[in-house]
Parts: C-alpha cells; structure tokens; sequence
C-alpha cells in the first residue's frame, strides 16, 4: 500500500510556489487614505501606528507611491476641521470641502495610472457622528440621507472620482446614487457598494482617524455580527440597484460572508481589512508577540482565499512594494 504524501508538494520555496492556489497583487489592493482640512505636518494616528491624516501636500506624495506601486487604487476619506461639522454634514457638498478638494489634488497628481476612489458616507462631516442626517425625533432619517449622498457622489464624480464608495448603510442609496451620476452625465463612474457593513467593533482606530464626534453607535444602519443570510439580501439588493463592485466589512471576522457572497454574486467582490484589525496585528507585533511581516501577509491571503477580489487594507502599499521584492515563501 503506497501512502498518499502530500507533504511532496511542500519540500521547497519553489515547490511551495508553484502549488501555491492564493495570491495577492499589487492590482488586487486598495489604500485607504486620510486627508485633514487645516494641518501643517501629517499627523500620526495613535491607535494605528505608520498611518497619519495627511496634508493635501502629503497626500500628492501618497498618490503617485499608490500609482507607482501598481496599486488598484486609492479610497480617500475626509477629516473637515471641527468647524466646518454641522448637522447636515454640509462640507461634503462644498467645492472646497476636504474631501472634495482631495479628489482634485489626486485626480490632477495621477490621471489615471491608479483609481481614485471616494466615501461616500456623513460621518466624518456631521457633528453628531452619525452617518445621516437626524430626523426631529433623533432617529438616522434613511431617505433625507439618500438625497444627500447622492448630491455628493456627483460632487465626487466632478471632482475626479473614478469610483464612489457609498458606506452609510442606508436603504436605497446605491440606485438614488447611480440615477444621479447618470443624470449628471458621468454614467461611467463606478459604484463601489459597502453592501454588508456589520456594525463592528473593529471600527475603533478609525473613529479617532477621522476625529468623529459619535456617541452611541450605528446599529439602526449598520448589520448585526449575528446575521449572515441578511448580508446576502444586502448585497443582492445593491447588485439590483446598479453596483458595480460589492464589498463586505469587517474582513477576518466575516471570512464566511465574504464566501457566501462569492458564491452568491457575478460581480466583483471587495473586502475591507479594517482599522481595528490592523492594529491588532501591529500592537501584537510591537510587543514581539507575533511575526509582523508573516501575520500580514496571512491576514491579506486569508481574505483573498476566502473570496475577496480586491482588498482594502493600510498595508497596501508596503505589501505590493515587498512582492516587488521579491518572492515570500
Ligand atoms: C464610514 C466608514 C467607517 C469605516 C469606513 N467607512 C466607519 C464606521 O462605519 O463607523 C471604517 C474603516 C476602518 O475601520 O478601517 N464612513
């Protein structure tokens, strides 16, 4: 009786290789980046070691590292100065918002050796926090929101968006986005769609990334960890309404709904390797706890098999520029 030996196809770097049935390219990932109205420096994010808000002088720099590297992209993200917050998120719609202002600077630096990609979400911009606008009675108003995100996809578009990121959760808001961006005659701008958006914990970082002035929290929008089957109605719905890409969030928390949605969806699939999940891995690594460079490249490989085409993650452009480099098994 021979004994089957599949360890045969472990023996060597280049056997290993060879066999290897995951990858991750450069093409396959997605830099989210912070863009804050009123700094002189970039400013370090304390609970996410290596990432900073950046200057729109920074951000230049940023663009064309993310454009040479063989990144898909850049997801920008705004921090507007406390002043400019109000209840109805208004900087979002400004010519000269942050956020705005950003996908000018980028789109001008990078043409479009790289895709410039925008959130499209109130939270950074609303001095409650929230991710619309509140109805008298406190409650997110879905369909008030809706109108809003809409007037700033176009204003993204104009801006220079090749794809827009709607991230607030709300009932509707990719089909009112897509008859708005045909309206305005940018039929060719891609919807980028958070179809399952779980309200998670793993947020952390990020709150205090773009300074967000939230109490409470977002499980009237956002999905309960609980529910798998409902990702799935999410995401079908946004599929219905137009979107181009579909994206599940947190990523190794949910590994199994990024699977169901692979299984469940033609389109391409995105998934987003979130603020709390990078610092775990770098707060582990900084003690010595764990090997850095190895949980990194797991963590995004692990995301790939599990179905993601693409990857956001704030090791995007460290990981392309290490493949670059070289082979890492
Ligand atoms: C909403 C938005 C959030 C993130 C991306 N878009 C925050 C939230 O929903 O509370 C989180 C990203 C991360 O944690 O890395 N604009």
């Amino acid at each position: 009786m021979v004994i089957e030996r599949p360890r045969r196809l472990r023996v060597t770097p280049a056997m290993r290789a060879m066999v290897a049935e995951t990858s991750v390219a450069a093409r396959q990932l997605i830099l989210p980046v912070f863009v804050a109205e009123g700094l002189r420096e970039p400013r370090p994010i304390g609970s996410m070691p290596g990432v900073v808000q950046h200057t729109l002088e920074s951000l230049r720099k940023v663009a064309h590292e993310v454009a040479d590297a063989g990144l898909a992209g850049i997801m920008l993200f705004g921090v507007p100065a406390e002043e400019h917050k109000d209840a109805v998120g208004s900087a979002t719609l400004a010519d000269d918002g942050i956020l705005n202002l950003a996908l000018r600077t980028v789109r001008a630096e990078v043409g479009d050796a790289t895709l410039v990609m925008s959130d499209v979400c109130l939270d950074e911009f609303t001095n409650h926090g929230h991710c619309g606008v509140l109805a008298p009675n406190g409650s997110v108003d879905n369909d008030a929101t809706v109108e809003i995100y809409a007037a700033m996809a176009q204003a993204h578009a104009a801006a220079g968006a090749h794809v827009v990121a709607p991230s607030g959760m709300m009932d509707g808001q990719v089909g009112a986005i897509r008859a708005a961006l045909d309206a305005s005659g940018a039929d060719d701008v891609a919807i980028m769609a958070y179809g399952a958006k779980y309200a998670s914990a793993f947020y952390g970082p990020f709150r205090e990334a773009v300074t967000s002035s939230l109490t409470g929290d977002r499980r009237t929008y956002q999905q309960d960890p609980a529910n798998a089957r409902e990702a799935l109605r999410e995401v079908l719905l946004d599929v219905q309404q137009g979107a181009d890409l579909v994206m599940v969030k947190p990523a190794l928390a949910y590994l199994d709904v990024l699977r169901t949605v692979r299984e469940n969806v033609v389109v391409p699939l995105a998934a987003y390797n979130v603020s709390g999940e990078y610092a775990m891995v770098e707060a582990a690594a900084a003690q010595g706890w764990i090997d850095r460079d190895a949980a990194i490249a797991e963590t995004l490989t692990s995301i790939r098999r599990a179905g993601a085409d693409v990857v956001l993650s704030y090791w995007a452009l460290e990981y392309a520029r290490q493949i670059v480099d070289g082979p890492r098994r």
